[in-house]
């Protein structure tokens, strides 16, 4: 399978390989949303289809629920589910805490959500997404669309007060139209460059008339998962203070997803 994979796609194949590891039978798992988390749902399905595991599956998204059921899992509202066991997700950044800046595609809110409401969160990456500081990275912010600008002049405010070094915020396009998440709101991209105090951002962001949810994930994220395009993975567990490292072992003819 390497063979057919760039070292990035292999490095997220790898680190979602391992991460669902983690998944027991009998599980409810948020399936978090993007191109790495795609691949965890893939494996998560070979492992339904080829072991016969039994899960329960809250995708955070409509497209994350569509590849979940195209390859063969159950898949339940957060409603329906209530608590999760475990949430397998990407992320745009991570820092040495284990504090995540998500977003990049739109779907933060849901991912929060879901990966609140579970026992713990395992979030799976590639070495690119590591980051000393959080902010290069353009931080998301979900607003409803009524007012949306008086809600960014009041964050464009807010933000020259805070320890940021840059205040820019754009609105997101989808082409010539303004992207609109799975609720229905708009994204507003805060280009900070670099974040201080990501806690105290995180809070004064959400207090503001119109913000719905901020891209920070901070004490949520239990377990990161870095794969390497060469098989290697790393686990960092900031519970248990460990760091491990493994590598997955595949074949190039070894194409598990062929049928999707
Ligand atoms: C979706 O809104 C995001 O939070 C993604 O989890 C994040 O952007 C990571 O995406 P990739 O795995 O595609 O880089």
């Amino acid at each position: 399978m390497s063979g057919e994979l760039s070292p990035i796609d292999t490095a997220k194949f790898v680190a979602a390989k391992r991460a669902v590891d983690y998944v027991e039978d009998g599980m409810r798992v948020g399936l978090g949303t993007g191109s790495t988390a795609a691949w965890m749902v893939r494996c998560l399905g070979e492992r339904v289809r080829e072991e016969g595991l039994t899960i329960t599956g809250v995708p955070t998204s409509a497209r994350t629920a569509d590849l979940a059921r195209q390859v063969g899992i159950n898949v339940v509202s957060l409603n329906d589910a209530k608590w999760l066991d475990l949430t397998i997700d990407g992320t745009d950044e991570f820092d040495a805490d284990l504090c995540l800046i998500k977003g990049g595609g739109g779907a933060h809110l849901l991912e929060k959500i879901v990966a609140t409401a579970s026992d713990r969160m395992i979030v799976i990456a590639d070495p690119s997404k590591s980051v000393d500081q959080l902010g290069a990275f353009p931080l998301p912010l979900e607003v409803i669309p009524f007012g949306w600008q008086t809600s960014k002049a009041l964050v464009e405010e807010m933000l020259t007060s805070m320890d940021v070094l840059g205040q820019t915020t754009t609105l997101r396009m989808n082409g010539d139209r303004p992207f609109t998440s799975d609720e229905g709101n708009l994204i507003l991209d805060l280009h900070l460059k670099r974040i201080g105090d990501a806690r105290k951002l995180s809070m004064v962001l959400n207090q503001i008339p119109g913000v719905v949810e901020n891209g920070l994930f901070i004490d949520i994220c239990d377990i990161v998962v870095v794969g390497h395009g060469d098989g290697r993975v790393e686990v960092t567990d900031i519970n248990e203070g460990t760091h491990e490292e493994d590598r997955i072992e595949f074949v190039d003819t070894d194409n598990i997803f062929k049928d999707l």
